[in-house]
């Protein structure tokens, strides 16, 4: 197996904590050794090893690959009328969802894989190289199963989202959708999934729909996670602490003890910036969670009604510039955090052992991506150790495609 040395780093972000209490653990002047897929040394670029490639990063900066632990990305349709009547002033409803069911319905699994693997190729030219991809468009047992089927052939992070919103042929039947959900739904779609998620909120599922639908996905392995306090407080971050979910994401009406239970718990609140710049709904202060002591993630959310950016970059630059995190935070958030969201310890660090999904960023600094917003910044990208996307103006120059993990 080959080595490749990529050396002379700037500033190297690890977020392997540094005896000095660096949390991001930062090296500068540094060097990173890679041995087939993993990460085999990382060090002072003064005492790198020999290898067989190796990539001078003069004066630039590199990160951990993005790990975006939150995605809708099996869809057919958009919904950018909808976009553009919320920016004259109409709020965001849950109800939208529904058109995207129609849209996806009808389209062929082909057409889907295709969008599919288009949003994966997007992500990874722009740093991300671990997604998380939910169901949640299908809501019936052919669908949802054809989503989460077609999800698990680009990632191992797949989300069985039945429980999205009630469609509309179960309409003033909710419970009985539910019934569906725990049942023969739960049964198709658990074999391809690793999580199940319910959007717990007002216009979707009541707490107590929701206990079931996540207990049902915890009696068939799946681990939880939870859509909740998006459109107003609730409920939903206390019962996916009772019930040790993963992550809590959205939490843009979080109350006081929603904090304190997040700060008590193992369950990470992740951040989805990308949803309030879209639906012009108020930014979580993030800053406040992060001195509670609450783990803090952020995704994207990608998704056609709620936030259709693919960008872990401008997700950062929004978390810096209105939740107030300060870039290293943010970054910190964008990579260890959604491999905490996502309890992967192999991804979001750059460290001996862990994956060698690396970002070279065209800046010297982290501080660039919110500092530049709006600028690709992204020169080149690894995952498992391979180079799958450099920026044109590289010797390299492509996007050497989908590398599905
Ligand atoms: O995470 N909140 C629920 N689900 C998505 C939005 C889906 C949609 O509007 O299509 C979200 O924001
Ligand atoms: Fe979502």
């Amino acid at each position: 197996m080959s080595t490749s040395l990529i050396t002379n780093i700037a500033e190297l972000t690890t977020n392997v904590a540094s005896p000095d209490g660096d949390r991001f653990g930062t090296l500068v002047d540094a060097a990173v050794l890679i041995d087939g897929e993993r990460i085999a040394w990382v060090g002072s670029a003064a005492d790198a090893p020999e290898a067989d490639v190796v990539l001078d990063a003069a004066g630039r900066a590199v990160i951990p690959g993005f790990v975006d632990s939150h995605s809708h990305l099996v869809f057919g349709g958009d919904r950018a009328a909808e976009f553009e009547a919320r920016m004259a002033g109409q709020r965001y409803a849950a109800g939208g969802i529904r058109s995207t069911v129609v849209a996806t319905r009808a389209a062929s699994d082909d057409e889907l894989r295709a969008r599919l693997r288009g949003f994966v190729d997007e992500m990874l030219a722009q740093g991300t190289t671990t997604v998380e991809i939910k169901s949640g468009y299908g809501l019936s047992v052919r669908d949802e199963e054809r989503l989460v089927r077609l999800a698990a052939e680009v990632t191992p992070e797949v989300t069985f989202l039945g429980a999205h919103v009630v469609p509309v042929e179960y309409a003033d039947r909710a419970d009985e959708y539910v019934g569906l959900v725990t049942g023969p739904m739960l049964d198709a779609c658990a074999p391809h999934a690793k999580w199940i998620d319910v959007f717990c909120e007002t216009g979707a599922f009541s707490v107590e729909q929701s206990r079931r639908v996540l207990e049902a996905g915890i009696a068939q392995g799946l681990v939880p996670r939870v859509h909740a306090s998006q459109l107003g407080p609730g409920e939903g971050v206390r019962l996916a602490v009772d019930l040790g979910a993963a992550s809590v994401d959205h939490g843009t009406y979080l109350t006081d003890s929603d904090i304190e239970a997040l700060a008590a718990s193992d369950t990470v609140l992740t951040l989805l910036p990308g949803v309030e710049f879209s639906t012009r709904q108020p930014y979580p202060d993030a800053r406040r969670l992060i001195d509670a002591g609450v783990t803090v993630a952020i995704a994207c959310d990608t998704n056609p009604g709620s936030s259709f950016t693919s960008s872990m970059p401008f997700c950062i630059a929004l978390a810096v510039r209105d939740m107030g995190l300060t870039p290293a935070e943010a970054v910190w958030a964008a990579t260890a955090g959604g491999a905490l969201a996502l309890r992967r310890d192999d991804v979001g660090v750059i460290t001996p052992g862990a994956r060698a999904d690396l970002v070279l960023l065209s800046a010297p600094t982290r501080i660039h991506l919110a500092y530049r917003p709006g600028v690709p910044l992204v020169e080149r990208v690894w995952k498992d150790g391979v180079g799958v996307f450099a920026a044109s103006g590289t010797a390299e120059g492509t996007n050497h495609g989908t590398v599905a993990r």
